[in-house]
């Protein structure tokens, strides 16, 4: 019978010109400049639905349960009788027991109970005196393999540990900052002007040697004398997170993509790959910081390369797939092709001249299993596991829905209010994170422990 039969597939029998009909005019390079508009626009709508009216993220309140339960290790009670009898300790809004604290309102808590409180209690986090800040990046050529997640989750759970932090965003996406709250209008208010600045150096001391050799001056242009006034200070923002700040980033930083190898052309005795270390420290913001989180592209540019010389501990997110393996595989060896390649390049002088040898170093790499489903994942998971060894974390980053839940609004688990949630979902939710960071604070505290003299 014709009725019962099985309908063709969609792709039989489509009619030229019906399908000729529904088509638009050719699309000129202008109209792209239109799309962009509208995606923008779009875009800005979006963002600010979990924004103030003036147009500033805000940051919600701590209830006491959360407290106690994530936040500083005390019973509800305890807790309670202790703001009770110190009235001029926060004592939060809201009625009956439960009351909601700013996170400005926690730190200042925990730093009561810190002096006060019992002696065999973590807590402050562990920080050894006198040491630097961690520089972490999380990288990938692969995209979405959940980079910019995990660094925005780290840096709000090491803030809520009570860490100073400082997020860089070397993505053009500029997705970090978009979950910062930052506000960027141009390159100026990225890591650009500091990239600049270290070549304008450079290129500085170069012209000094070319002028005693009585050789013309290689050119300075505008750009570079103004960056030469930027300090790393003035591009890093505070945000809504009263103990996170932000140098962030637009699609203009994607410029440096391709100014960074005009300059080394140049000036080739420039250390790209230092600039952007050498500019953090040298402007002095980092004493202020205990770790600064790097999230980069999902490529091995110039950007990427800065971010990664810059770090002591390596993150490599990747999904428990074939096609991410894979391409992480090909990511450590670029890395190792990369770096290599310019420890040669340098050492050819260094020999020659009985100067020290530059060899990179990290003090942890580990890759980290993303968005991790146990159900249909686990063999992968094992292989790859079996594979990368002691590299890849043991720890697994689970999938979680709450991640897409409280997208739009707010920025992942750590901003969003537990209420609106299953109070179960929630709590398995945020479990995978904190355990993310768990795993990370592991390495953190290691690496500290074994640099102290
Ligand atoms: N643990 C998780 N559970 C569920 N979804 C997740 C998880 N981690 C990340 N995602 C989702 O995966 C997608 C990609 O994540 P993200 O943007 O962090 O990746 P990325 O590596 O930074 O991407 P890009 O390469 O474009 O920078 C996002 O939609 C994010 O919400
Ligand atoms: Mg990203």
């Amino acid at each position: 019978m014709a009725s019962s039969k099985e309908p063709l597939p969609p792709y039989f029998n489509i009619d030229p010109a019906a399908a000729a009909a529904k088509l638009s005019e050719p699309i000129d390079t202008a109209r792209f400049a239109k799309a962009a508009a509208f995606a923008m626009k779009g875009r800005e709508d979006l963002a600010r639905r979990g924004y103030a009216p003036d147009g500033q993220k805000r940051l919600r309140r701590f209830s006491t349960w959360e407290i106690c339960r994530y936040l500083i290790p005390v019973a509800p009670a305890h807790f309670r009788r202790v703001i009770k009898k110190h009235p001029d300790l926060p004592q939060g809004t809201g009625e009956g027991n439960s009351k909601w604290f700013t996170l400005d309102d926690v730190l200042r808590l925990r730093a009561h109970f810190a002096a006060e409180g019992a002696a065999d209690r973590e807590y402050l986090p562990w920080r050894p005196e006198g040491l630097p800040a961690k520089i972490v990046a999380v990288s990938n050529f692969e995209g979405g393999t959940s980079k910019t997640t995990t660094t925005a989750h780290l840096a709000m759970s090491a803030a809520l540990d009570g860490y100073k932090v400082l997020a860089i965003d070397l993505d053009s996406q500029g997705s970090l900052t978009s979950i910062m709250g930052g506000n960027i209008s141009d390159e100026w208010s990225t890591a650009f002007p500091l990239l600049a600045k270290d070549y304008a150096q450079a290129l500085q001391e170069e012209n000094a040697i070319r002028e005693a050799g009585g050789q013309p001056p290689l050119p300075f242009d505008e750009t570079l004398t103004e960056a030469l006034g930027v300090s790393a200070r003035d591009i890093i923002q505070s945000t809504h997170w009263p103990n996170i700040d932000l140098i962030g980033a637009q699609l203009n930083l994607y410029w440096a993509e391709f100014q960074i190898p005009v300059w080394r052309m140049a000036a080739r005795g420039w250390k790209l790959w230092d600039a952007l270390t050498d500019r953090l420290e040298a402007d002095g913001g980092l004493d202020e910081y205990d770790v600064v989180f790097l999230d980069t592209p999902p490529a091995l540019g110039y950007l990427t390369i800065n971010g990664l010389a810059a770090a002591d501990i390596l993150l490599v997110p990747l999904g428990a797939s074939f096609l991410e393996f894979d391409s992480t595989g090909r990511f450590f060896d670029m890395l190792h092709s990369t770096f290599q390649s310019i420890e040669e390049g340098e050492n050819i002088a260094a020999r020659a001249l009985g100067r020290e040898e530059l060899n990179f170093e990290w003090d942890a790499v580990r890759a980290v299993i993303t968005r991790y489903d146990g159900a249909q994942q686990g063999e992968l998971a094992a292989l790859i596991q079996a594979y990368l060894g002691r590299t890849l974390s043991p720890h697994r980053q689970d999938y979680t829905a709450l991640i897409g839940q409280a997208g739009e609004q707010v920025s992942g688990i750590y901003e969003a209010d537990y209420r609106d949630f299953n109070r179960e979902t929630y709590a398995r939710g945020r479990e995978t994170f904190d355990a993310t960071y768990a795993a990370f604070k592991r390495l953190l505290i290691g690496t500290w422990r074994r640099d102290m003299p």
